[in-house]
């Protein structure tokens, strides 16, 4: 059983060097998420997901932690971390923060004990071969960096050096471990004790950074990683019974039965989710030549392309399958959407199932811009910006200087501000809080309440959630769909005409229609 508040929770995901800087420094800290919470509240989200704010030297934003149970000083101390944990629960908002169970930072201690010539506890914590000129068996790897005579295997950046969780398939016995190596072994115990400091400080759970990527040679069903899952996550359940996890893994069938509560689906590799919102082919320069999503006004493309890796029926006794506005990796839905076709899209993803996951700013439609790499972003960092408060200096995401800030606030933010927004009722913002609020007023739309495919059309899709009927439209054409009961409307955009047996759809719009009395 999963914790019992994720029945009803709706996510905010802050990145936090970019949210609110209280003390000039140009960075985002903890108490800026605190005086910040209200402003989440209102939004009617009642969860954060907080990008990870431990110790590291950021060569990959923070994902490189170079010691768990400290945080990054640039954000504050733990006593306010722990404020922040104490101020969010009273105003119902449980948060999570992010764990990186498949790597660290060369710099952690760890790895420099690893790294030593001479064995000693830490030696098998990492994955490193038999000499100093052997591969990585198809991992990229590092050598020549240190005294050990071996290369290691690394996980993402150069700067990520892969822990050792053992490998299912071993090609050489000579470096490759089973899964139940001292090493793997104790390698699990350590996350175990690093998710019960934080659960013990305050925190609500965990994103799970990679969750899939843990045992190597672990092709296929990933049956050898979701042994280790089993192990840690049936661990922290059975001790927080109200915490939860969330994996970055994009495969519920197995994430979910391996005791995550929730998995994200993922823009990897032209899957079903790409084609909801990021269909697109790019040139050389950034500039988009061909956009299929789903959600494009110009588009040709009907809902089964998401639909074919949307096997809800699967796993829908299993957990929660989450859609994201968009994350800290990919670019914002305003790169390629219009402001209508994001309205769409953003209707959709609030009367789905699973745990919806609103990416800082999305929410005000904060543009993707083109600037050259922060910490290990590339083209990620166009998403990273500061949230863009009011129309004051930086933006109010500041009161330092200029050229102090993590980033560079929006030069042309044309509107995108939370006081702009406040004050235009028609605004994304105000869009957002509806749905929020259509979402958590109707129990037919939470987070488990049933899904079923109702009508597929040219590009109109309709969809059940308990006896509610959805409908979305987002092409050029208007398009009908038979009833099979009586129904009145509870929410509509766009141009709709309900009818006894029909309902008319017409360009771009939408509609939730509920059983008549
Ligand atoms: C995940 C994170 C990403 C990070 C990578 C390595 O994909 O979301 O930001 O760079 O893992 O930890
Ligand atoms: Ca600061």
């Amino acid at each position: 059983m999963s914790a019992s508040w994720l029945k009803n929770a709706v996510f905010y995901e802050i990145y936090p060097q970019s949210f609110k800087d209280t003390n000039g420094d140009g960075i985002g800290d903890f108490n800026g998420i605190i005086e910040k919470l209200p402003y989440i509240k209102s939004l009617g989200c009642n969860a954060i997901w907080m990008n990870p704010c431990y110790d590291s030297p950021f060569k990959d934003a923070g994902y490189d932690v170079r010691d768990h149970k400290k945080v990054a000083e640039r954000y504050g101390t733990e006593e306010d971390l722990v404020r922040l944990f104490e101020e969010a629960h009273k105003l119902g908002i449980k948060i999570l923060l992010d764990l990186v169970p498949g790597h660290t930072s060369e710099q952690h201690p760890w790895f420099i004990e690893s790294a030593k010539a001479e064995e000693n506890e830490y030696s098998d914590r990492y994955i490193w071969t038999s000499n100093a000129f052997c591969g990585g068996d198809g991992m990229p790897f590092i050598g020549g960096e240190h005294e050990r005579d071996a290369t290691y295997v690394i996980n993402f950046f150069k700067c990520q050096p892969a822990l050792n969780f053992g490998y299912r398939d071993i090609h050489d016995a000579g470096w490759q471990q089973p899964i139940d190596a001292p090493g793997p072994l104790a390698n699990r115990e350590a996350m175990k004790d690093i998710m019960r400091y934080w659960l013990n400080k305050g925190c609500d759970g965990f994103r799970v950074d990679m969750a899939d990527s843990l045992v190597k040679n672990d092709h296929g069903y990933k049956s050898a990683t979701m042994e280790v899952w089993k192990d840690i996550a049936g661990a922290i359940h059975a001790e927080y019974p109200e915490a939860a996890l969330v994996s970055e893994w994009n495969h519920p069938e197995q994430s979910l039965a391996c005791g995550f509560d929730m998995d994200f689906m993922l823009d990897w590799g032209g899957n079903g989710y790409n084609r909801l919102m990021r269909f697109y082919q790019l040139d050389k320069k950034g500039q988009i030549i061909e956009d299929n999503s789903y959600f494009k006004l110009e588009s040709d493309a009907d809902i089964s392309g998401f639909l074919k890796d949307y096997p809800y029926e699967e796993w829908k006794d299993l957990g929660l399958r989450c859609l994201i506005t968009c994350n800290h990796d990919t670019k914002r839905p305003s790169f390629n959407l219009t402001d209508a076709e994001r309205r769409l899209a953003y209707a959709f993803i609030y009367t789905m199932p699973g745990a919806p996951f609103l990416y800082y700013g999305d929410e005000i439609g904060m543009a993707y811009r083109w600037l050259p790499t922060k910490e290990g972003g590339y083209h990620r960092t166009g998403s990273r910006t500061p949230m863009q408060w009011d129309n004051g200096k930086n933006l109010g995401f500041s009161d330092g200087n200029a050229q102090d800030l993590y980033l560079p606030v929006d030069p042309n933010p044309m509107g995108t501000t939370v006081e702009s927004q406040e004050a235009d009722p028609n605004s994304m913002l105000h869009h957002v809080r509806s749905l929020i609020a259509l979402r958590q007023s109707h129990e037919a739309l939470g987070n488990y309440s049933p899904f079923a495919v109702y009508q597929i059309g040219k590009r109109l899709f309709g969809y059940k959630r308990g006896d509610y009927l959805v409908a979305v439209n987002p092409g050029k054409e208007a398009e009908a769909m038979k009833l099979d009961g009586k129904y009145e409307a509870v929410f509509t955009m766009g141009d709709v005409a309900l009818a006894e047996e029909t309902v008319k759809l017409e360009s771009q719009s939408f509609m939730v229609l509920k059983p008549a009395e």
